[in-house]
């Protein structure tokens, strides 16, 4: 079994907060911060955390050189499984025109005629771009697939990547069943759910105007729930509606979006279980108004920050673009918008053992190249990810495997 030291950590995230906590700076109180730290890494776990004066030997080391280490970001939503190209869509956009639900469609169209390889190319790509930014888990939706064998390849390409797979089937009513919304709901409810329920944990449900309402909504999370699949919904992004108070009353693990939310979600969010988890790409990417990251932590409700890296709304894999957005568009401190990219990711997955550094736990961090976490807000758009570890692997940072050409994507 291969050890290796990492030493001369300048400043040390663990999440693990240690001492009493303080009447002011609680947020950062919360990183378990150590200073002039080392680790050890054993295997795929943290077999070791202290003093860097002292610090036992390892087969490997790498010096820090006083630079800080993170846990792996933990991105609890995104979209990696299509095929197909929305450039366009994009610059109408950024030159006016609106968002709406339906671009969904041509993503659909295109990943329907894409072959397995191609849709896997793409997932690959995407995970090498996210994991090189530092991310080490990830959710993966499917979703543009549409029909019980498009849907079902979706959840199976995304398998081979991630543990934490979501079948999003009722992401909108494909064109076929336009004038028969209930048949579709009985294919997810029925076939699809079957197909898809064996590599999935996950159920999702678009509840919106143009996509899906309440009571739909509530049809395909029971049949989910009844498959053995865990809850999450994407809920009040375009408008107010129905969406959270769903995912609450259902018991779901996660809201997202949660862009235009009245007294009364954020209420029922902070009395509930259910993490409201923020996706500030979708608001840069469509020009609309961020959500109130702010008044959700100030009511006592958990959050979490994700990419949901899509084609259509949200087309980043960066973290820290995600965490520069929250600190300086929603209302976040550094640590807490870190936090909630961290644990607040693994909370909303119901993953205890991720997004800390831990001893026992997975060995998954970053090693910054800044001398301190809040460098990823202070300056943004820096690429200031040095070197990842997963599992106790170190992530290749050289591009490697069909990242994202523009060749794969036109041809999709
Ligand atoms: O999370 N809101 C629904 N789904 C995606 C957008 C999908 C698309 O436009 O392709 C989202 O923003
Ligand atoms: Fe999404």
């Amino acid at each position: 079994m291969t050890t290796t030291l990492l030493d001369q950590i300048g400043m040390l995230v663990t999440n693990d907060p240690h001492g009493r906590a303080p009447s002011t700076g609680r947020d950062e109180w919360s990183l378990g911060i150590r200073t002039d730290a080392a680790l050890v890494i054993e295997d795929r776990r943290i077999a070791w955390i202290g003093p860097s004066r002292g610090a036992p030997a390892a087969d490997k080391r790498h010096d820090c050189a006083g630079a800080a280490v993170i846990p792996g970001f933990v991105d609890s939503h995104a979209h990696l499984v299509f095929a197909g190209d929305r450039t366009e869509e994009f610059a109408a956009r950024m030159a006016g025109q609106p968002y709406s639900a339906g671009g969904i469609r041509s993503t659909v169209a295109a990943t329907r005629a894409a072959s397995d390889e191609q849709l896997r190319a793409g997932v690959r790509g995407l995970v090498n771009e996210l994991t090189r930014s530092g991310t080490t888990t990830f959710e993966v939706k499917s979703g543009y697939g549409l029909t019980v064998l498009d849907e079902a390849r979706a959840c199976r390409i995304a398998a081979e990547f991630t543990d934490e797979v979501t079948f999003l089937g009722a992401h909108v009513v494909p064109e076929e069943f336009r004038d028969d919304r209930p048949g579709y709901l009985d294919l997810v409810t029925g076939p699809m759910l079957d197909a898809c329920a064996p590599p999935a944990r996950w159920i999702d449900v678009f509840c919106e105007d143009g996509a899906f309402d309440a009571n739909e909504a509530r049809t395909v999370l029971a049949a989910g729930a009844s498959a053995g699949l865990g809850l999450r919904v994407h809920a009040n992004q375009l408008g107010p509606g129905p969406g959270v108070a769903l995912a609450v009353e259902m018991g779901a693990a996660s809201a997202d979006h949660c862009t235009h939310l009245s007294d009364v979600d954020v209420d029922a969010l902070a009395a509930s279980g259910t993490v409201a988890t923020l996706l500030p790409g979708a608001e840069f990417s469509t020009r609309s108004p961020y959500p109130d990251a702010r008044r959700l932590l100030d009511a006592g409700a958990s959050i979490a920050l994700a990419t949901d890296c899509n084609p259509g709304t949200s087309f980043t894999t960066s973290m820290p673009f995600c965490i520069a957005l929250a600190v300086r568009e929603m209302g976040l401190t550094v640590a807490e918008a870190l936090c909630a990219s961290t644990r607040g990711g693994a909370r909303a997955l119901r993953r205890d053992e991720i997004g800390r550094i831990a001893v026992g736990g997975p060995a998954d961090l970053t090693l910054l190249a800044a001398p301190s976490y809040v460098h990823l807000a202070y300056r943004p758009g820096v690429p200031l990810i040095d070197v990842v570890w997963r599992g106790g692997r170190r992530v290749p940072s050289r591009r490697r495997g069909g990242a994202l050409t523009g060749r794969q994507r036109a041809d999709g």
